[in-house]
């Protein structure tokens, strides 16, 4: 099935006073149509702005180049503020990492639910008012019409989270990029959150791509994974193959992260030893290598081999061998 979102060799430059951070490094993504991708990697692994390209909001002065940037078959990276602010909140959906960024304190929730359908769908008051109580409903707040009178420092950061993901999905768009939707709130509350977006994505059909530091998350809900670091993809692939062999040493160490069911006594987590490389500088060679135990002068000097299977791929001169995490 041809993807619905399809991202190739994506950069992001943002200058800072004495040069610029090169964020994203030649990133390809995507996801098909009712599937959810889920995109892993430490804290600055380029996550949030692989995802703001697609919106085209990143933040100001930053330069995205792309070879393609293909929603639904159109080049999106082609399209200028108006044909672009016309797909966002209408056939892509996002739910901010940061909720109280996107929501704004001086109207009501109501307001900032119905203008989002007035706009797109040319709605009249009283219908983008119906709409928005459905989807409160919808994403399991109770009393809704109370809800959308309330202004957004009234609600819980939990409540705050769902109001989001209502936004995100009053025009019923077909991909949906949620960016660390549960990461602010109490794990009761991130399980629930992470259940309703599994069950709108089932009755709904839509893709989504789902950002997330936590691997617990994406045993959950992924179809397919994509593993960032330092800016780049280092492991693609359906969630099944990554979790079963993963080929790259940054994703071994990261599963050997996870805690593990069971583990009740508290058996630390393995950090992965190092630091990410500073994305200030080009790094030559394999940006893992100063935390890698297979690294060679090869890895350092690059370039890097890409092997790619059919449900997966990674990029690394020495991959584990398939059978066994446990083996890097
Ligand atoms: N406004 C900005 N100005 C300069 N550099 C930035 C800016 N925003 C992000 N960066 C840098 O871009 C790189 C990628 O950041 P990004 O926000 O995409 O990371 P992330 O993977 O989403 O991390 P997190 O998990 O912490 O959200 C980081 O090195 C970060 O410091
Ligand atoms: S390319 Fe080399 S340094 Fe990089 S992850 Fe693979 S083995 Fe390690
Ligand atoms: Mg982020």
């Amino acid at each position: 099935m041809a993807a619905l979102l399809d991202i190739r060799n994506l950069h992001v430059r943002i200058p800072v006073g004495f040069g610029h951070v090169h964020a994203v490094r030649g990133v390809n993504l995507s996801v098909e149509a009712g599937q959810t991708l889920c995109v892993v990697g430490e804290s600055g692994s380029g996550k949030s702005m692989s995802a703001l390209s697609v919106m085209n909001l990143l933040p100001p002065r930053a330069m995205r180049d792309a070879d393609r940037i293909l929603f639904d078959g159109v080049d999106i990276a082609q399209l200028g503020p108006r044909q672009m602010a016309e797909l966002r909140g209408n056939r892509i959906g996002m739910v901010f990492q940061e909720p109280m960024t996107s929501l704004n304190p001086a109207y009501t929730v109501g307001n900032q639910l119905m203008e989002v359908h007035r706009r797109h769908r040319g709605s009249s008051r009283s219908a983008a008012w119906a709409r928005a109580a459905e989807l409160l409903e919808l994403v399991g707040i109770s009393n809704p019409e109370m809800r959308l009178r309330q202004y957004p420092h009234q609600l819980s950061g939990g409540l705050r989270q769902r109001v989001m993901i209502a936004m995100a999905l009053m025009c019923e768009p077909g991909l949906l990029i949620a960016d660390e939707p549960t990461s602010a709130l109490d794990v009761t509350i991130q399980v629930q959150i992470l259940r309703l977006l599994r069950d709108l994505q089932r009755r709904l059909g839509i893709a989504v791509v789902l950002i997330t530091h936590d691997l617990g998350v994406v045993a959950r809900v992924a179809d397919t994974v994509a593993i960032m670091y330092a800016g780049q993809v280092v492991e693609t692939g359906s969630a099944r193959a990554v979790f079963a062999s993963p080929r790259h040493p940054y994703t071994n160490g990261l599963l050997r992260s996870m805690p593990k069911p069971g583990n009740g006594r508290g058996e630390p987590l393995q950090a992965i030893p190092g630091t990410v490389p500073s994305l200030l500088e080009t790094i030559p060679g394999c940006a893992f290598a100063e935390r890698c135990a297979r690294a060679d002068e090869a890895c350092r000097v690059g370039p890097i081999a890409t092997t790619i299977e059919e449900r997966h791929s990674f990029s690394c001169n020495h991959p584990a061998d398939i059978r066994a995490r446990e083996e890097v």
